[in-house]
Formats: C-alpha cells, structure tokens, sequence
C-alpha cells in the first residue's frame, strides 16, 4: 500500500519547484465534491461511556463554519473524547453529531462522508516508524485511492504530499525515516499529514505539545492562516492556554465530561481559568 519510492531526482525537481512556489497549501473553499458544505457541524446532547465510565456527560456544542476553537481543561477531562466524537470515530451513548443538509451522522455513509472531509492531528503522531516522512504524508490520502493498489502513488499526490511538508519545514526531511527524526519533527510530519487532506474539518489534539514555544507559535500561525484564507475549520485541544487565547476565536472549557465555559476567547480571563483548573477535582477512578 506504501510501495512509493520516489528517486532522489524527483525530490529535488519537486523541492525547486515547490521553493519557487509562494502560495500555501489550500484547499477550495466551501462546496464540496457531494455539493453540501461542512458548517453546522454539532454536537447535541451527547453522552459517551468509556468502559463503564460516563466521560462525557450531555455536551452540545455547535461548531461554526470557519475559525478556531480552541478547546481546554484539566487532564482527563474528556478533550480527546470530544475529538473522537467530532470526528465520527467514537459513537456517542446518547445524543447525536449532526451536519446541516445531512441531519445526524449515524449511518456508515454519512459518517464515511464526514470522516473524507475531516482530518486529525493525533496526540501521539500514529506515524509508521519505518516509512520516511513523505509516504506518512501520503497514509493521510489513503482513502484517496484504492487500499490493495500496488502502484506508486500517483504523482499528483506525490506533490501534494511534497508540498505539506514544505508547509512544516520539513521538505528536506522528505526521505527521512520518521523513527530518525525528533518528537518535533514527528509532530510536524503528523500537522502535515492532516493538512494534506485538505480537510474542512481539521481536528489537533495537543498538535504543538513536543515543540518549543517559537516553532510552536509558528505553526499555530500557520493553522489560524490556513483557517482564515480557506473557511476550513479548526477545533484544537490545547493545554498551553497563552496559545488558546491567541489563536482561538473561541474557546470551550471541559472539565469532568461537561461544558463549563464556552465563549469569545476574549471572555476566557484568569477567573474563568481558575474556575476551570483549580476547583475541586473528582477522584480519579470514581465512576461519575
Ligand atoms: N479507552 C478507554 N477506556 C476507558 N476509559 C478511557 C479510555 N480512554 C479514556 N478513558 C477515560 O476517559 C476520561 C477522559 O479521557 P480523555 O478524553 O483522554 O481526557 P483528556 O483528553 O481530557 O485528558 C479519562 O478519565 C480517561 O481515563
Ligand atoms: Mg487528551
């Protein structure tokens, strides 16, 4: 499935041509290929169990069409569960994810069509040690083509993949073996992977926790770019709050499986945070 070897050759034609390029990585805005948009997306009244856990308890968030949102709160909150519903991989108990012009994503096909729009930037990279970094860029277009095709992929993909990691920094690094690179450089290759899609909805869970500050602040600019010129949707859990408030539009905190604030970034003030962090936490391993 990831016969691509790609020569030396086409790498550097790919690089000049790509260094020579000035516009970023974007995909079309607003309709899609099946001819209805992604905005509208939302959660409603949903309920998750985890084991015999209730980890998400009657949540409902709209997610509006365009901009960030960022969401925060203590570990084991239910951030990554939140992404899991968001991205049709975890089924709720109870309530429903729905999408204006399809209603509620439960069936396999429109959730098939959900999951094609969307893209994740996982916590822990899910990035295949053995292959370099361009053909983890191209497990994100998987779907893009025929899963038992024994051909290389085809160039057009292969540039698209080349031009994602240009978007990270990382061109040079096409050919590297990920397990030689850094956990940040790995975190990136994971970024680029997700953006290759060119998603509507792109998903980041902790997306900068392995970088330093600059490069972390970096590349959200880059996310908070890409949302702002194409309409895709960006939801990010983020811990590092200083980053929430500069990127998000709006920001939803989570604590014990509830909303407890949800709102302009600019409403998220220090009390809010100390509401959010620092009240009394529940004991770990206590069914709720
Ligand atoms: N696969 C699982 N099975 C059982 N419980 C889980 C599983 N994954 C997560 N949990 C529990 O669900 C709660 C929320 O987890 P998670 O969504 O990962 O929180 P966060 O991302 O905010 O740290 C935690 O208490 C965690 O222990
Ligand atoms: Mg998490």
């Amino acid at each position: 499935m990831t016969s691509l070897i790609l020569g030396s050759a086409f790498i550097s034609r790919l690089c000049s041509a790509l260094s020579s390029r000035s516009a970023p990585l974007l995909p079309a805005r607003a309709v899609v290929a099946d001819g209805a948009t992604v905005g509208g997306l939302c959660l409603e009244r949903v309920t998750v169990l985890r084991g015999q856990r209730q980890v998400l308890t009657d949540v409902s968030m709209p997610i509006l069409e365009g901009g960030v949102t960022a969401i925060v709160g203590p570990s084991g909150a239910g951030k990554t569960t939140l992404l899991g519903v968001l991205n049709g991989l975890i089924r709720p108990a109870a309530g429903q994810l729905t999408l204006n012009g399809m209603g509620c994503l439960s069936s396999p096909e429109t959730l098939q069509i959900h999951r094609r729009r969307t893209a994740t930037v996982f916590q822990e990279h899910a990035l295949i040690d053995r292959l370099s970094a361009l053909n983890n860029v191209l497990l994100g277009l998987a779907d893009r083509r025929h899963p038992l095709s024994p051909l290389p992929w085809p160039a057009e993909l292969q540039e698209q993949a080349a031009a994602a990691l240009r978007e990270v920094g990382l061109l040079r690094h096409a050919h590297a073996r990920v397990a030689n690179l850094s956990g940040g450089e790995r975190q990136r290759i994971g970024i680029a992977r997700a953006m290759v899609r060119q998603p509507r909805l792109l998903l980041g869970d902790e997306p900068f926790s392995a970088l330093d500050s600059g490069l972390a602040a970096s590349l959200g600019n880059l996310l908070k770019g890409y949302a702002q010129a194409s309409g895709v949707t960006v939801v990010l859990v983020l811990h590092q709050l200083d980053m929430a408030r500069r990127l998000a539009d709006r920001i939803v905190g989570l604590r014990d499986g509830r909303i407890c604030f949800d709102g302009p970034a600019t409403d998220f003030d220090l009390a809010v945070q100390q509401q959010l962090f620092t009240s009394t936490p529940s004991l770990s391993g206590e069914p709720k």
